[in-house]
């Protein structure tokens, strides 16, 4: 497992160091067993070596202290996804810091002021090291209110690339991944597991937070012999739970469900994904037991977090954000390294798609706000592909053409043709990213950011 082995000292860097006082979060690699028995261990990157890295859970209110060490051959850094935190603590390389190089540390150091179920990953050529699967979970707990429940159970589901002998494919800088739905894999975990299973106890309460931390796979899920509610989104507790009705969630993207276990005793209750035609389980629930004879009551909904309320639409600053590129749609060319481009010559520098005509991370944000204002961004799909728009530092609400209101999101999934409108309150000074999650689609040039003063 030690890359290091093999006669070579390890440099000074990979020896252990004690007396720490902060917890370290150290990228590195590892081997990690995501394939069933008869197969090799897979050679990972991991925080810690592990897939998924370390929980990381705070009570709302706390700090998260984490060492970052850079153990990998290559700069990282890390990005604490969709936590309000503040800018230079966001791990955007080039953007809020200087990325971790070989062998160097960055202190991350931060408070969190909401509840809910977040994640960490890299946000350094994340198309590869997010593959190779440098991410982990957030969780912060409700300082007051959390649910009664028998267990809570985090999920980070994954959707890799592997070999016939288990290995990590390589081949990330693919383009014709990233002209279409980006890295598809071709074998599940859940919490670096293909075969998760748990066993539970019929009308047990679980509450489950999926993350989806696939580079590009959507997962349409279904939760056959359990039942109960959605009650968070991307962290953000909803204002009534909502029946759970088969969930999709895009990548990044988060769900809270307050379930109870239906199945009867000695059968099975599971988490299943809808693919087209095709269904696949991604985990299983062994019901032994009986946990109480009758189901709870309905949960109440989980405490809201302080966000600020949207102030008057029709006075808001707003910017349009047109999506363009990738296989099958109508781009021509667009503006990439200062200078306009035909599609063909942006292909052979590795950008396929565009945000307003700019194939590449703009110098000028897509919008400049004073801080509180509150802002709107319209946003046009006009690809023949579905994108996970995802925005650092701040959760937003869709606003519908009827002027209704969605939950508060960070990362919202746009079916192809569609077009969907934001709105948040700009009230976290600093310079954040707004990009698509699907991360070939965001290395391929789905990129822009915009700044609170
Ligand atoms: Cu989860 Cu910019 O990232
Ligand atoms: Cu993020
Ligand atoms: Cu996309």
């Amino acid at each position: 497992m030690s890359l290091v082995a093999g006669g070579v000292a390890a440099p000074w860097y990979m020896r252990t160091t004690s007396a720490a006082t902060t917890t370290s979060l150290v990228a590195k690699w590892g081997s990690v067993r995501l394939a069933p028995v008869g197969f090799e261990p897979t050679s990972v990157w991991g925080y810690d070596g592990g897939v998924p890295g370390p929980e990381v859970r705070v009570r709302q209110g706390d700090k998260v202290s984490r060492r970052f060490i850079n153990q990998l051959s290559e700069p990282s850094t890390v990005h604490w996804h969709g936590v309000r935190l503040k800018n230079a603590m966001d791990g955007v390389p080039g953007l809020t810091q200087e990325p971790v190089l070989p062998g160097e540390e960055f202190l991350y150091d931060f408070s969190v002021r909401d509840a809910g179920t977040y994640w960490y990953h890299s946000h350094d050529r994340s198309w590869e090291q997010m593959a190779r699967g440098l991410y982990g979970a957030l969780i912060v707990e409700e300082q007051e209110g959390a649910p009664d429940v028998d267990f809570d159970e985090v999920l980070l589901i994954d959707d890799w690339r592997l070999t016939e002998t288990a290995k990590i494919a390589e081949g990330f800088d693919n383009l014709h991944d990233w002209a279409h739905a980006g890295r598809i894999g071709n074998w599940v975990t859940v919490n670096g597991d293909g075969r998760w299973r748990k066993t539970v106890s019929r009308n047990s309460r679980l509450r489950l937070r999926l993350v989806n931390a696939a580079n590009a796979r959507i997962f349409a899920l279904r939760a056959p012999g359990l039942e109960g509610w959605v009650v968070a989104l991307d962290g953000m507790p909803l204002d009534a739970p909502e029946p759970l009705n088969g969930l999709v969630l895009a990548p990044a993207q988060r769900a809270d469900l307050i379930v109870d276990v239906t199945a009867e005793d000695g059968a099975e209750a599971a988490l299943v994904s809808q693919d087209g035609k095709s269904a696949y389980q991604i985990g299983t629930f062994s019901v032994d037991g009986e946990a109480r004879r009758e189901r709870l009551a309905a949960p109440a909904a989980l405490p809201a977090n302080p966000v600020a309320e949207l102030g008057d639409l029709t006075s808001a600053r707003r910017a349009d954000l047109l999506m363009e590129g990738g296989a099958m749609g109508s781009m021509r060319g667009a503006m990439l390294g200062g200078r306009m481009m035909g599609i063909q010559e942006m292909a052979r520098a590795g950008k396929i798609w565009a945000f307003n005509g700019m194939a590449d991370m703009p110098s000028e944000p897509l919008m400049a706000t004073d801080r509180g204002e509150t802002v709107r961004i319209a946003m046009n799909n006009d690809t023949a592909w579905p994108h996970a728009m995802h925005l650092h530092g701040h959760h937003f609400r869709q606003v519908g053409s009827d002027g209704s209101l969605g939950p508060l999101r960070d990362t919202l999934l746009m079916d192809r043709g569609e077009t969907a409108e934001i709105a948040f309150v700009a009230d976290n000074p600093g310079r954040w990213l707004l990009h698509c999650h699907m991360l070939e689609h965001a290395a391929g040039g789905m990129m822009t950011w915009i700044s609170v003063s």
